[in-house]
Parts: structure tokens; sequence; C-alpha cells
């Protein structure tokens, strides 16, 4: 069984509620924190291993070390709460049910970067979930850990929350900055990157919400001890939120040691798929991340297992491998179509283009539109390479990753998936499905 920190209170009864999370041991790491120096926790995180768990999987205490710290600049925090990857509702869960560790987590990382102001930015679709943080942040300050002088330490901090308005480019780090400013939400050109210039131009550490809550646990057992959880760079504990074609879909917390088959069929997590169905393919990391079929998903290029972590899903690099990501875990059972699926995935990216870039403007529609067609019976084999090649052209040459999440999909379903593309080609009169008419709406022409 995997080890629980992160979660491992999240059962009791109004644990969501400050007395009884303080009686399990919540906010001791606070009090533990507060006595030691900002830079020590910024070692131990460094020396925890954490990495983002957002989806870049970047090092968290370097992302901390790389914080510009110009004199009589203010400093922030910001939470990235905008979970708006397909098949990603971890944080969520983690929000909606233990919302103080979220908050222990933001004081001591806010102490740690000598920020006395942090925000949490929360996407919009998550409209009850505000109100449980907002009550969080008003019993922590109540109990002497936000606001003033917190535990006599003559340090402050204020938390806010700042509701998105729907919009999934608003989850790249730099479009949640620009619109928590009050703009649009349009990424920016990195470097400078938000460490350096961020919130209103000051230095900004931007971090995922599971990130800052897995701080909580790093300072109660320290830095080493959650480096020994898990597996070589993969260290501590990964929230998954599984979905699909599986018997148990819900969130999940992993020491990333488990391989992809036991978390798919063990009753602990996924508990197998529905009606004795066979596995055809799995998205391990949110929808951006590339699909893979079950043949390589067992097992890694090197017939070794392929393990639940960062390293072992992307063996063998992008030809076969894939991304932990954001942990969103997406199951397909045999019965599904790999050429709707990717139609649909491509539809998501071309409605979520904020425009900015001519390859990601122009090219998330164009594939979306070529998709569709041979979903419709209406595709060519020329079809197959246009797609090939406008997702090469999309791929790194855009100013923020939504291009090449756009892109990946496409590019992992022509390279595993080729022959159903040509099926769907070759077979026009077996496509059944009625588009247009059958109740699905279609807001790209
Ligand atoms: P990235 O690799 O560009 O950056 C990762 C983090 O490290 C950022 O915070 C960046 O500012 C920081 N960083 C990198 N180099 C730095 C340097 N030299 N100095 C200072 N800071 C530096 O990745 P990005 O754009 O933040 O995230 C892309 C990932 O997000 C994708 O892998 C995707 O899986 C995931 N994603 C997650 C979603 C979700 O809902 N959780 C939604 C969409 C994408
Ligand atoms: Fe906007 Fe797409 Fe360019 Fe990102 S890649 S900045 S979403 S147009």
């Amino acid at each position: 069984m995997s080890k629980k920190l992160l979660l491992k209170d999240a059962h009791i009864e109004g644990i969501r509620h400050y007395d009884v999370y303080r009686k399990q041991g919540g906010y001791d790491a606070v009090e533990k924190a507060l006595a030691m120096t900002p830079d020590a926790i910024v070692e131990e995180v460094k020396t925890s291993g954490l990495r983002g768990r957002g989806g870049a999987g970047f090092p968290t205490g370097m992302k901390w070390s790389f914080l510009a710290k110009p004199e009589g600049i203010p400093r922030y925090l910001v939470v990235n709460a905008d979970e708006s990857e397909p098949g990603t509702f971890k944080d969520r869960y983690l929000m909606e049910f233990i919302p103080h560790l979220l908050i222990e987590g933001m004081i001591i990382s806010s102490f740690a970067l000598g920020a006395n102001t942090a925000y949490i930015y929360i996407r919009g679709e998550y409209a009850w979930i505000p109100e449980i943080l907002e009550q969080a942040i008003d019993e922590a300050k109540a109990a002497g850990f936000l606001g003033k002088n917190i535990l006599g330490k003559g340090y402050d901090l204020e938390i806010y929350v700042q509701r998105g308005a729907g919009a999934y480019i608003c989850g790249e780090e730099t479009a949640l900055l620009e619109s928590l400013e009050g703009k649009r939400g349009n990424p920016r050109l990195k470097p400078p990157f938000p460490a350096v210039k961020g919130l209103w131009e000051s230095p900004t550490v931007v971090n995922n919400v599971e990130t800052i809550a897995a701080v909580v646990p790093i300072i109660n057992i320290t830095g080493a001890e959650y480096a020994k959880i898990g597996v070589g760079r993969s260290t501590g504990t990964k929230l998954i939120s599984a979905c699909g074609n599986i018997n148990k879909p819900g969130v999940y917390e992993i020491d990333m040691t488990i391989t992809v088959e036991e978390f798919i069929y063990s009753e602990e997590y996924c508990g197998g798929i529905p009606n004795g169905k066979k596995l055809k393919a799995c998205i391990p990391g949110g929808s951006s991340v590339p699909i893979v079929p079950a043949n390589l998903l067992l097992k890694t290029i090197n017939g070794e297992p392929r393990y639940m972590n960062y390293e072992s899903l992307a063996d063998g690099g992008f030809a076969t491998g894939t991304m932990m990501g954001s942990g969103g875990f997406i199951v397909l059972d045999e019965d599904q179509c790999i050429v709707k699926h990717t139609m649909s995935l491509a539809h998501f990216y071309a409605h979520e283009s904020c425009g900015q870039c001519t390859p990601c403007r122009e090219g998330t529609p164009w594939m979306y539109k070529i998709l569709k067609n041979i979903e419709t019976g209406k595709g060519t084999m020329a079809d197959i390479d246009l797609l090939w090649d406008i997702q090469r052209k999309i791929e790194g040459n855009t100013i923020c990753p939504l291009g090449d999440a756009a892109a990946w999909p496409v590019a992992a379903a022509i390279r595993h998936f080729r022959d159903e593309f040509e099926w769907h080609i070759d077979n026009p009169e077996a496509l059944t499905r009625n588009y247009g008419l059958a109740g699905y709406a279609d807001p790209i022409p």
C-alpha cells in the first residue's frame, strides 16, 4: 500500500475545519518552520527532491532559489488552482476536503520566500470551492496563523482567493498573472520567468496546489525522509486523478513505486476495466501528454514494467513514452475510437487557444477540421500526412505550451494508431455516427 502524506486525514469527519485539522497535528509544520530561517526551509524543500505537481515537474526548491530579491520590492506567492487540464481533478479534491493543508503550505512557503501577500487563483468552474478556502483562511487567521505578527514572530501574511472566469489558458502561469492583474489572460514570453518579473512586475513564485500542500509533510518529516519515499528523482507521493474506462474513478495518492498495471488493475486503485474489456490505451498525465497504447503502457521498450513515475512514463522519450504531467490518468478500453478521441481533444485546444501566435491560432482549428473529416468518413489518406505536418509546425513554435499540448496528442495518435485513421478513410460507410444531427454541438464551423 502506498504511503499517504497528503490525503491521510482526508476521510476524517470535519477535517475541513480548523479545530479538527489542528487536532490531527495541523499547523505544527508552521510552528516548526517559523522557528527556522527562510533559507533553511528552501534547503529542506531542495533536499526533498519535490518536483512541481502541476505538470512540468520542475524542481520546486530550485524554482524557489531562483526568486529574485531586489531591495524594497515585494515578492509574491501565487498558487495555481486553475486546474483545467482535461482528466485532472486532484487539486479540487485537496481543496474541497482538506483546505487547511493548502493554507498551511502557503504560510510556510510564503515565509520561506519572503512574501507577505499570497494568492490562490482558482478556476471559475470550481464555483463552490472559494467559499471553503475563504472559510479556512478566516479560521487560520482567527487562530493567529495569518495576518499580522504570526505566532508573535514578526511575520505578516495575507492570503486572497481570486476566481478565474473559465479560460483554460489562464492555467498557464504567465496568463494567470495577467488575469490576476485584471487583464486578458494572454501568456507572456519567457524569459523573464515569473521568479524575476511576475505579478505586477515583482518577483513571484507560481506553484500548483499539490506542490504547496506537499511542503507541509516535508517540514514535518524533513526533506531527507521525504526523499526516501518514491524512487530516483520521483520522490514523495503524487496525487493521481483516475477516470475513463475503469471501475473505480477517483483521486489516489501513490508513492510512485507502483507499476501502471497495478494502478489500473488492483482493487486499491482503479479496480480494473468494466465488463472485462481489454485495455486499449491510456493518457497518464492529463490530455496534453502523448497517448500510449497498452503494449507500451504495461512494459517499457526495454521490456521492464512501466512504473507510475516521471522517469518510467517518459521512458524512450516522446517517440514511445509519455509524461507524468498533471497526474490526470485517462483510461481507454478496446471499444474507444482513437480518431474520435483525438478529434475531441483537438476541438478543445482550438477552442481554448488565446490566438496570439499564428501556428496555434490557425493550426489548432485546422487540425480539428481534418480530424472531423476523417472521423465522419470524408477524409483522405493525404489528410493523415497533412495532420502530421501541421502538428510538427505547431510544436515548439509558439509562445506558450498550449501549442505543444495541442500537437502532442495528434502526433501520438498517428504514431501509435495510424491503422485506425486509415480504417476510417477506407471504410466511410461503416461510420455510423451522425454528426450535425444527433445533438453534436460543433461551435467551430
Ligand atoms: P515550464 O517547464 O516552462 O516551467 C516550469 C516552471 O519552472 C515554471 O514555473 C517556470 O516559471 C519555472 N522555470 C523554468 N525555468 C526557469 C528558470 N530558468 N528560472 C526560473 N524559473 C524557471 O512549464 P509550464 O509552462 O509551467 O507548464 C507546462 C506543463 O503544465 C505541461 O507539462 C502540462 O502537463 C502542464 N499543464 C497542466 C495543467 C493543469 O491543469 N494542471 C493545464 C495545462 C498544462
Ligand atoms: Fe496563445 Fe496558443 Fe500562442 Fe499559447 S500557443 S500564446 S494559447 S496562441
